[in-house]
């Protein structure tokens, strides 16, 4: 077959694989007939409003715009429902993530802070490999924000009734919860979406059997005569008019299926509509600077035509830094992923998780750094019996709430799959560290409390669980004499991230108080791309309401 001919060939076969592939999983899955590769796209179509994104922000959004205008959701990786409905559950938590495939729903990277990292790249976005966690946004984040409290109320309600079920909490969880208690994070709040301080059984997307739900399975909302999505479509453009006299206007984007093929799709003529990128903290700002808007001496040094100089779009982007401890047990854990919080007084979060599967190379890692470490201890441990493929281990962790600390993300080059430099700056900021430190001590007080006692070696003590994640190749950090010794130091050397990254898009700087990008025409941007700060302790409700939240606001301004 010449060039040509292999190429006409995949066009037309690819597409067929992909739909006899989805077919045959219908039973287990939501089947979405508008849901399609994106390698059977028309090469110009029209809509009312065209999406970027179909992640945790991106669903919602469209389902709730389809019930009045025709929607198109362009993303660029592929189904999360055609892989084994085990793959996702809570006890593979860790699996896509040290999954190194360019098919892995999660893109590694490392930000310039050399901590690893990860981007969504599916339909449904991180919903569909996070750690579950579903919990509201503080009243003071929904205050500063202007949104209107009662609609925020219904569009949470909106997105619990499809994908939020109470965690179940068994015995190694409930001795985390004690231990809470008895460390001083009080009062005990029981079962409540809220946020309050104290320590609280929180929702999950995760379903009783550990089952995943995400926000793709929030398109059962949608209407399927009015929603089109296109998989493997990669936007590396948006089309911005600028005409002398008049501001930039969004008028189409340009978007690349699995073979290469460009192809446009146009906003319909209707004055209402809009080009919304919901691409993520990363992808929606990444996507402003590929169109033009951004800070002009960085886009020209690639070539880029600067449309609009915009000096904010990739500052102040944020990520809530994560540290913890592994605790290996004596008596079995079960398989959990973050049933409760700890809300502490001083702005650090405590979460847990036990049982999980770690992929063969964590749990070789652990397991050498454990043998060592127990061989220089009195503990009389046979660390043999501790590993396996599903290590009898818990991990207990802590989040820092905000943070004040910030960084910036700067384009690599105008591909759009290649990942802009990303950097966080972890604890720059003194009340950051702070912060970590109090955590850690709570946390370790939580590891030496009564309640948790049957689930950790008396002999190992507590500076041995330091050691312990201090010679584990978690991060590309350099390590200090007294990494294991001074908590700060601890912080500082062994900080992972949570994945609540936000900003580059703030409120106020790049967008409005509507989400509207600032000087341009017919372009938002919703997603946690215009956070402030994380909002609650875990980010994804929050998404997932503003996204259904806009979806309504957009609707009334259309129809008033
Ligand atoms: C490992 C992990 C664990 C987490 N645990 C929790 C938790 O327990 N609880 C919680 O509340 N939060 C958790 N989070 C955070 C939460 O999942 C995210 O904050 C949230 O999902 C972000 O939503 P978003 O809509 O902003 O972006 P995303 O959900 O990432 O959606 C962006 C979408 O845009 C697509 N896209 C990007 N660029 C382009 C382009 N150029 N063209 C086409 N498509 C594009 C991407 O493929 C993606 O699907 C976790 C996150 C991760 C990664
Ligand atoms: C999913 O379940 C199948 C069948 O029980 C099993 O063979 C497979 O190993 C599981 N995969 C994961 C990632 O757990
Ligand atoms: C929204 O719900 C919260 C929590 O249930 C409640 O405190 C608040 O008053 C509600 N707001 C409105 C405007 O109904
Ligand atoms: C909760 O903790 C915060 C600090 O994180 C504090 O500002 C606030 O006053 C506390 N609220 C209550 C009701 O105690
Ligand atoms: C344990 O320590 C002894 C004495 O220091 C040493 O000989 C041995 O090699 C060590 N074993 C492991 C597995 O590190
Ligand atoms: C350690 O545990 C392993 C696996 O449980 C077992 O095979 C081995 O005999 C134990 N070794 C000692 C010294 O108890």
């Amino acid at each position: 077959m010449d060039h040509l001919g292999s190429w006409r060939f995949l066009k037309v076969f690819l597409p067929a694989v992909f739909a006899l592939h989805h077919f045959c999983h219908a039973e287990t899955a939501p089947y979405y007939s508008f849901v399609q590769e994106a390698t059977s796209a028309p090469l110009v179509s029209y809509y009312d409003y065209i999406i970027v994104g179909g992640g945790t922000a991106g669903c919602p959004l469209a389902a709730t715009l389809s019930e009045s205008a025709n929607v198109l959701i362009l993303e660029r990786g592929g189904s999360p429902y055609l892989d084994p409905i085990n793959k996702t559950d809570k006890e593979n938590f860790f699996l896509p993530l040290l999954d190194p495939s360019p098919h892995s729903y999660a893109q590694a990277f490392v930000s310039e802070d050399g901590v690893y990292n990860h981007q969504a790249r599916v339909l449904g976005g991180a919903s569909v490999f996070n750690a579950g966690f579903y919990s509201h946004a503080e009243t003071d984040f929904i205050k500063e924000a202007g949104l209107d409290g009662s609609l925020v109320n219904d569009s949470y309600l909106w997105v619990e009734k499809k994908v939020a079920f109470k965690s179940p909490v068994l015995q190694w969880q409930s001795a985390v919860r004690d231990g809470l208690l008895e460390a001083g994070v009080l009062p005990f709040n029981g079962f409540t979406y809220g946020h309050i301080n104290g320590t609280k059984i929180g929702a999950s997307i995760f379903d009783m059997d550990g089952h995943r739900h995400s926000a793709a399975d929030l398109l059962e909302y949608a209407d399927p005569m009015k929603i089109k999505i296109y998989l493997h479509a990669t936007v590396p453009k948006i089309m911005l008019i600028t005409e002398i006299g008049s501001r930039p206007r969004a008028e189409g984007v340009i978007f690349e299926d699995a073979l290469g093929v460009r192809h446009t799709a146009f906003l319909t003529k209707d004055s209402e509509s809009e080009i919304i990128l919901s691409a993520g903290t990363i992808g929606s700002t990444q996507l402003l600077m590929l169109s033009g808007i951004g800070p002009a001496h960085q886009l020209e040094a690639l070539g880029i035509q600067v449309v609009m100089n915009q000096p904010m779009v990739g500052q102040g982007m944020a990520d809530n830094p994560l540290n913890g401890l592994f605790i290996p047990s004596p008596l079995p854990v079960e398989v959990s992923l973050v049933s409760l919080v700890g809300i502490t007084q001083f702005g650090s979060y405590i979460e847990a998780g036990s049982g999980l599967n770690l992929a063969p190379s964590l749990v070789q890692w652990i397991s050498k750094s454990l043998v060592t470490i127990l061989n220089q201890t009195e503990a009389k441990v046979n660390s043999s019996s501790l590993l396996g493929a599903r290590l009898k281990v818990g991990i207990i962790i802590e989040k820092v709430n905000g943070p004040i600390s910030t960084g910036h993300l700067e384009l690599q080059s105008t591909n759009p799959n290649d990942m802009p430099k990303v950097m966080f700056n972890y604890f720059q900021a003194p009340e950051d560290l702070r912060k970590c430190v109090q955590g850690m001590e709570t946390l370790i007080n939580v590891v030496n409390s009564k309640a948790f006692s049957k689930f950790r070696y008396p002999t190992i003590s507590t500076q041995d669980l330091l050691n312990l994640v201090a010679t584990l190749p978690l991060n590309l950090r350099p390590r200090h004499l007294n990494t294991a010794t001074s908590l700060e130091q601890y912080c500082l050397d062994t900080v992972m991230t949570i994945w609540h990254y936000h900003g580059g898009c703030h409120v106020g700087k790049v967008v409005d108080q509507d989400f509207r990008v600032l000087g341009v025409d017919d372009l938002r941007v919703i997603d946690s791309s215009t956070f402030n700060f994380s909002p609650g302790t875990n980010p994804q409700a929050t998404v997932m309401m503003l996204g259904r939240y806009m979806g309504i606001k957009i609707q009334q301004d259309r129809h008033s």
